[in-house]
């Protein structure tokens, strides 16, 4: 068995600790759903999941919207190991026209800012209707741009997380909860 596919929490020889259980995030997951929902009611917005770490998220409070919804995703680059680079590169652009749309912003973390604000500054120069940024975990403490998400599922404390599509060096995306990674001992991790 590989690292990549081991089970959720094995990877590390001993489950990680837990920072926001599986049962808490499904809870809040359904309630950003209901708040999003009729924010976007007779409005089909498009939900721009930012890859990769969104991806397990945006696929459940896909699930939890009401409205209806149209998806596309958008890759940009900034993070090694545990430190960002405070450089955004764009891997991967959106493939509709958001003129004249509403766009919601689906991250899975608002760290610096320097990712969410790089998207929003490239989506709002296509003259959308609407933006806004839906984030699963704030960690203001962090923040070098000034982002404020209109939706946040959980504050956390400066402690890098990992799981419910988190990653550290592209380990830990399968865990069903967010976990603290900070006591991890990882050997050539930059
Ligand atoms: P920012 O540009 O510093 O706000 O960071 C944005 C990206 O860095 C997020 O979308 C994550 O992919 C990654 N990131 C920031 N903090 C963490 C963390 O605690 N765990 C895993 N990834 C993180």
């Amino acid at each position: 068995m590989t690292l990549a596919n081991a089970p959720a929490g094995e990877e590390s020889g001993a489950p990680l600790p837990t920072v926001i259980s599986a049962d808490a995030i499904s809870r809040r997951v359904r309630e950003l759903g209901v708040e999003i929902s009729a924010a976007y009611t007779d409005r089909e917005p498009v939900l721009v999941l930012v890859l990769h770490g969104a991806f397990i998220f945006a696929a459940d409070l896909a699930r939890a919207l009401t409205a209806g919804y149209q998806v596309e995703s958008l890759a940009l680059a900034s993070y090694h190991g545990r430190e960002s680079s405070g450089q955004v590169q764009v891997v991967k652009d959106l493939g509709c026209e958001i003129a004249g749309r509403d766009v919601l912003i689906v991250e899975d973390i608002v760290d610096t800012g320097r990712t969410a604000a790089a998207a929003l500054a490239l989506l709002e120069s296509r003259d959308p209707r609407s933006i806004e940024v839906v984030a699963l975990l704030d960690k203001p403490s962090r923040r070098v741009i000034e982002v404020n998400p209109r939706w946040v599922g959980f504050e956390i404390e400066d402690v890098f997380v990992v799981g419910y599509g988190l990653d550290l060096d592209g380990r830990f995306r399968g865990l069903p909860y967010i976990a603290s990674a900070d006591a991890l001992d990882l050997k050539g991790d930059s």
